[in-house]
Order: C-alpha cells, then sequence, then structure tokens
C-alpha cells in the first residue's frame, strides 16, 4: 500500500539578535541534507536577501519574490490562491547535487514593505501558511531563514511552521535572544494559530573556546538553560564559513576542499542530529 503524502516538516530558523548564523544555519544544514539525498525549500524571510546571495541565486529580473506572494494574498484575501508559493519558486545557484535538490523562495528589500503596510490585518499572519498548502508536498524540508526580530516577518514564518530552531552564539545577547524565542513561541503559538508550534532546538554557532567568556557560557550557561534541548555539535567560529559564504560565487562548504571540510563534517553531524529530531530518521549514506 503507498503511504499517503505527507508534506515536508516546516522549521523556521530565527533569534531576534543579529548575525548569530541563522543564514549560515539556514544554507550549510540545506546543504549537508541535500548530500543525504533529502529535497528543501529555502525560503528568504528576511528582507536583506542574505540567503538568497549565499546560494549563489541568479535572480531574474521578471523573478517573483516572496513579497509578491503575500501582497497577491493581501491584495486577493478571497482569492484562491492556496499553494502560490511556487509562483516563486527560484533555481539557486549552487551546482549539481545542490541545485537539483534545494530551490529557492528569494527575497529583496521590498519584502519589508509586506511588515509596514500588512502587519496586524486581519489573518495577515497566516499568509505565508497559506501560500505554502500544497507546495510543498514535494519536498521532505522548508528552512525558514528569519530576519533578526521577532515582528511581523518572523511571526508569519512560526505561524507556517511545524518548528523553530534557535541559532545563538555564546554571548548574552545570543543566548538572551534563544530564551525569547523560546517564551515567544510559548505564548504565542495560538494567537499565531498555531498551537503545535514547539522549539525543535538550540544550535550554538561561533564558539572560540580561546575566548574565556565563551568558554564558559558553553561549558556553564548554556548547558543549565537549554540542557537536552541543545542540538550538537556546537559549531566553531571557523574562517571557511565566511570564505564559503563570501567567494565569487558563493559555494557550499564541501566546494571549499580541505579548508571547508571540518565545517562540513560538522554541519552534516548536525544535519543527522535535526532529521532524527524532526522525524526524519537516520540519515546514513551520502547520496552524492
Ligand atoms: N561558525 C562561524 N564561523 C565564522 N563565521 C561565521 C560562522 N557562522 C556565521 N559566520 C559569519 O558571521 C556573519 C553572520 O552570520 P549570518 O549572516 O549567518 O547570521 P544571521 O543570524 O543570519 O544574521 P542576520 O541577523 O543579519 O540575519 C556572516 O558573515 C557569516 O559568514
Ligand atoms: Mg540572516
Amino acid at each position: 500500500m503507498t503511504q499517503p503524502q505527507r508534506r515536508a516538516v516546516r522549521i523556521a530558523v530565527a533569534n531576534n539578535k543579529g548575525g548569530t548564523g541563522k543564514t549560515s544555519a539556514t544554507v550549510n544544514l540545506a546543504a549537508a541534507l541535500a548530500l543525504y539525498g533529502l529535497r528543501i525549500l529555502i525560503i528568504d524571510m528576511d528582507p536583506q536577501g542574505n540567503a538568497g546571495r549565499r546560494l549563489a541565486a541568479d535572480l531574474a529580473a521578471d523573478q517573483a519574490t516572496l513579497s509578491d506572494v503575500l501582497k497577491a494574498l493581501a491584495e486577493q484575501p478571497d482569492g484562491d490562491l492556496a499553494g502560490c508559493a511556487t509562483d516563486a519558486f527560484a533555481p539557486i545557484g549552487w551546482p549539481t547535487p545542490y541545485n537539483d535538490r534545494i530551490t529557492l523562495i528569494p527575497s529583496r528589500s521590498d519584502l519589508e514593505n509586506r511588515s509596514l503596510t500588512e502587519a496586524g490585518q486581519l489573518g495577515a499572519v497566516q499568509r505565508l501558511a497559506t501560500a505554502l498548502e500544497g507546495a510543498d508536498d514535494d519536498y521532505d524540508l522548508v528552512l525558514i531563514d528569519c530576519p533578526p526580530n521577532l515582528g511581523h516577518l518572523t511571526q508569519m514564518a512560526l505561524s507556517a511552521a511545524d518548528y523553530a530552531l534557535a541559532v545563538m552564539d555564546p554571548e548574552l545577547d545570543g543566548i538572551e535572544g534563544a530564551l525569547a524565542l523560546r517564551d515567544f513561541v510559548a505564548v504565542s503559538r495560538r494567537k499565531l494559530s498555531n498551537p503545535n508550534l514547539s522549539v525543535v532546538g538550540y544550535i550554538v554557532n561561533r564558539v572560540d573556546l580561546r575566548v574565556g567568556a565563551d568558554k564558559y557560557q558553553v561549558e556553564n550557561s548554556i548547558p543549565e538553560a537549554f540542557g537536552d534541548e541543545l542540538l550538537l555539535p556546537m559549531l566553531p567560529l571557523r574562517a571557511a564559513v565566511k570564505d564559503a559564504a563570501d567567494s565569487s560565487p558563493p559555494r557550499p562548504l564541501p566546494a571549499l576542499g580541505s579548508t571547508g571540510s571540518e565545517m562540513a563534517g560538522l554541519y552534516n553531524d548536525l544535519a543527522k542530529a535535526l532529521a532524527l529530531r524532526v522525524g526524519l530518521g537516520t540519515l546514513s549514506a551520502e547520496v552524492v
């Protein structure tokens, strides 16, 4: 008997502190998961458009973006637009096998307008969920790269998601941001019409054990605050992450060769831990 179609597991990657590594985690987890053969949809929920750039997406001038999708839903609230996110699907610029398995919903700076003009409108927070209805059935996982705040765009992502995933750096502000996300999910999930939303885990990124404060946080405060909810391994501060993101064109970590292999390996382990936690099972042999 064939199994009923199960839609993708949706994860909103968030922290209201900027620069903790949300976008790095989104694209590098996607790369690792793609090498295990999974199909990933990345939604760039940040008007900065960093995810699209790091995936080397070369957007055609007439490429529809997330902003267009949300605007259509705002303008035609009674229209039959469920699933219209497919209108904004775009290819990424990374080579095979990544481009076969990762699709992008890109954003430009005009995504900010959706916050400015539509936040607070009745039902606005559910528009991403509506746009994704049926649109992500062919994917295993949707990763939503949120902006560094808990405002309208992040709320839309949380309303559409099965899980939130926090990415923090080992500084008080980053830890506070992860705790704020945890509280926000607990307090707001019903208001976001998503009562089953939970935080699937906490990633600790940019760890520099030569710095006394970092060492203290990762050995004491962070395990005390998050315990088994941490998603391991923790990720060290490594130039390779920046090198991959800032090369021209941007590349996935394994494409850096030996320079990228340590971080790529850590991201593989993190991807396996995440897949297990969200019910995608044990990822084993890499399918290249
Ligand atoms: N483990 C790491 N080692 C070194 N550099 C890193 C690491 N993780 C991320 N970076 C770099 O840190 C900067 C911030 O990372 P990133 O853009 O992923 O954070 P972000 O949380 O998405 O930021 P924003 O809040 O602006 O969206 C980038 O230049 C990125 O390349
Ligand atoms: Mg980002």
